[in-house]
């Protein structure tokens, strides 16, 4: 998804904002561009990844001031006339922009009749033109008056030829300052400036900041408003591969820390277990989880281990659907899952769920993200920067948090309640163990990589494993691949199933058990193959099943953590066998902030 950078200050701004865009580049992007303000604007952009853009830059280009941006296309294909920086008519005003702008037709077409001549197919190009409109020697005030002409979502960052100042705004899309010493920075989100400050400020909508090197001013409706400064916790190395081939297979391997980190705060080792740390007073009388992509897939998990604990109803919807739905959400308080917090499905339905007046909880991994603004409670994760697009620990680290959430209220048996606390200490090392048993994973994925077709199945709180599993699979394999509860299997996918097409069952010692061999075995007699997940001690599965990747013994409400993990080393050993660029797949973006 589009990503902006921005510099000011003592160093020449090309080389900065071009180490600035490559840690954007796991947003996903299709191309890229920058503007250096050297006298005139330089402006540099195709249709090309960021070490191309640099490798076809001249040496050395002069200027201390300039912005950046990573283009994810919406309006108009990705080429090199459609990347941002996007210019005025006189070159001397250019913007870089994440959102879409709602109104632009009607605005082009207006300053088209007033003489205005636009080159691409972008929303974005209509922003220049408007600041050009309104400049009369003062460009905050002039970016003002433009933004008071446009409808949608924006944040962007302004430079003009001759100024060393950026002029900054934002509405519905992310954006922070970074402040250094005698040099500050602009960015869609954290990892881009790491290499050069920890110290931040969050925009709120409706603000227009001016950042120069020495400082920065914030105004919301022409008044200075004061925005508080924050120390970010991640470092450079928690957003570097770390030796690692892939972002993606460091992030699966950092999942063992991860849950020590989330539930550390939850979870003392020195407490006794029935000293939870909760939440206050939550209503348990009606539920709602919304979340997108993986995050729902979470939100799935969370649904059944609610009603198990509780034995009241849950719910668990898509934010992508909820918006839609012509009844209100009937509920006074609702969870909303979104790993970057800038999900736009995901904010709209929290500011839908607002209107309605629920109390809305976010679980999120980004501090200072829109969504945790705009919640009445937020839980973190604290799964540190995930770079690479396919979620992982930041899955597992909203598994923690919903178990969290759920334990305190279980209407269980308090020494039910203590094994499972234990559990959850001890999951670290169980996921250790999935993690040690890599090399017999990896020999499955080389089959894997072979097939065109796969299914996963699942029942019971392993159903959204299964989806997770095929999700993982397809974003990044390229293998067309289906999450089924198993039962379901049968109401149609059997019509696809063959020597061919393999068929993932994720068996858990749980209620579901039985019914998980039976439907094993009927895949069998439609000669597919199966690759089984089951616990270890598990003799049963091995005479049903081809094959088994063994599991250690888990309580059935953890195993989804288990499960996960393993076919996230399925999913990603099979895509290194086909070749694929794992971290980044084709069209995909790592926070999708358009609608
Ligand atoms: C994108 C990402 C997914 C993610 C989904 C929801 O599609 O590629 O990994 O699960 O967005 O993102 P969120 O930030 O709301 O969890």
């Amino acid at each position: 998804m589009c990503g902006i950078v921005g510099y000011v200050g003592r160093r020449q701004a090309g080389p900065v904002l071009l180490n600035c865009l490559g840690k954007l580049e796991y947003r996903g992007y299709d191309s890229c561009g920058i503007a250096v303000s050297s006298g005139d604007l330089v402006v540099y952009k195709d249709a090309i990844r960021v070490k191309a853009l640099a490798e076809t830059l001249p040496r050395s280009i002069e200027g201390k001031a300039g912005i950046g941006h990573t283009r994810w296309a919406t309006h108009g294909e990705p080429s090199q006339v459609n990347a941002h920086p996007h210019c005025d008519c006189t070159g001397r005003i250019a913007v870089v922009h994440n959102g879409v702008i709602s109104n632009f037709q009607k605005l082009r077409e207006q300053l088209s009749g007033e003489g205005h001549h636009f080159v691409s197919e972008t929303d974005t190009e209509v922003i220049p033109h408007l600041i050009e409109k309104y400049y009369a020697g003062d460009l905050a005030k002039a970016v003002e008056l433009a933004l008071g002409e446009v409808e949608g979502s924006y944040a962007i960052a302004v430079l003009m030829s001759g100024e060393s100042r950026l002029v900054v705004a934002r509405k519905d899309s992310p954006l922070i300052i970074g402040i250094g010493d005698r040099e500050n920075f602009i960015a869609s989100d954290v990892p881009a400036i790491l290499d050069y400050t920890s110290q931040v400020l969050y925009l709120e909508d409706g603000d227009i900041g001016v950042v120069t090197p020495g400082g920065v001013e914030v105004s919301q409706h022409g008044k200075v408003v004061r925005r508080e400064r924050h120390t970010i916790s991640w470092t450079v190395e928690d957003a570097q591969k770390g030796g690692y081939e892939h972002f993606m297979l460091k992030e699966i391997h950092e999942q063992p820390k991860v849950i020590r980190d989330t539930i550390g705060g939850y979870v003392s080792a020195a407490e006794p277990p029935a000293h939870l740390a909760t939440m206050g007073d939550i209503s348990l009388e009606e539920i709602l989880i919304l979340a997108c992509g993986t995050s729902y897939h979470a939100a799935l998990i969370g649904k059944y281990l609610m009603e198990e604990l509780f034995k009241v109803a849950v719910r668990a919807e898509l934010a992508s659907e909820f918006s839609y739905s012509g009844r209100a959400s009937s509920v006074s308080r609702a969870i909303v899952i979104t790993q970057s917090g800038e999900t736009a499905d995901a904010l709209k339905a929290i500011r839908k769920l607002k209107g309605e007046g629920c109390q809305v909880i976010v679980i999120t991994n980004v501090v200072g993200s829109t969504a945790s603004r705009l919640a009445d409670q937020t839980v973190y994760t604290r799964a540190g920067p995930e770079i690479s697009v396919a979620a992982t620990k930041s899955f597992i680290a909203q598994l923690m948090a919903l178990y969290w959430l759920a334990l305190p209220y279980a209407k269980i048996d308090i020494r039910r309640l203590d094994g499972l606390v234990m559990e959850l200490r001890q999951l670290p090392g169980k996921v250790q163990r999935v993690l040690d048993s890599e090399a017999t994973i990896s020999e499955y994925a080389r089959q894997l990589a072979r097939c065109e077709d796969v299914f996963f199945i699942g029942r019971g709180i392993n159903f959204p494993v299964a989806l997770e599993g095929a999700l993982k699979l397809k974003e990044i394999s390229y293998i067309h691949a289906e999450g089924y509860a198993a039962g379901e299997l049968k109401h149609g996918p059997f019509a696809l199933l063959g020597r061919e097409t393999p068929v993932v069952a994720i068996v858990a010692q749980d209620n579901t058990y039985e019914a998980m061999l039976t439907s094993i075995k009927e895949v069998k007699a439609r000669h597919s193959p199966v690759l089984a997940l089951a616990e270890e001690g598990d003799e049963v599965v091995g005479e049903v099943a081809d094959s088994v990747i063994t599991l250690p013994r888990v309580d059935a409400l953890f195993s989804p953590v288990l499960n996960a993990v393993a076919l996230q080393l399925l999913a990603y050993y099979t895509a290194r066998e086909r070749g694929c660029p794992i971290d980044f797949p084709r069209n995909l973006a790592k926070s999708v902030t358009v609608e």
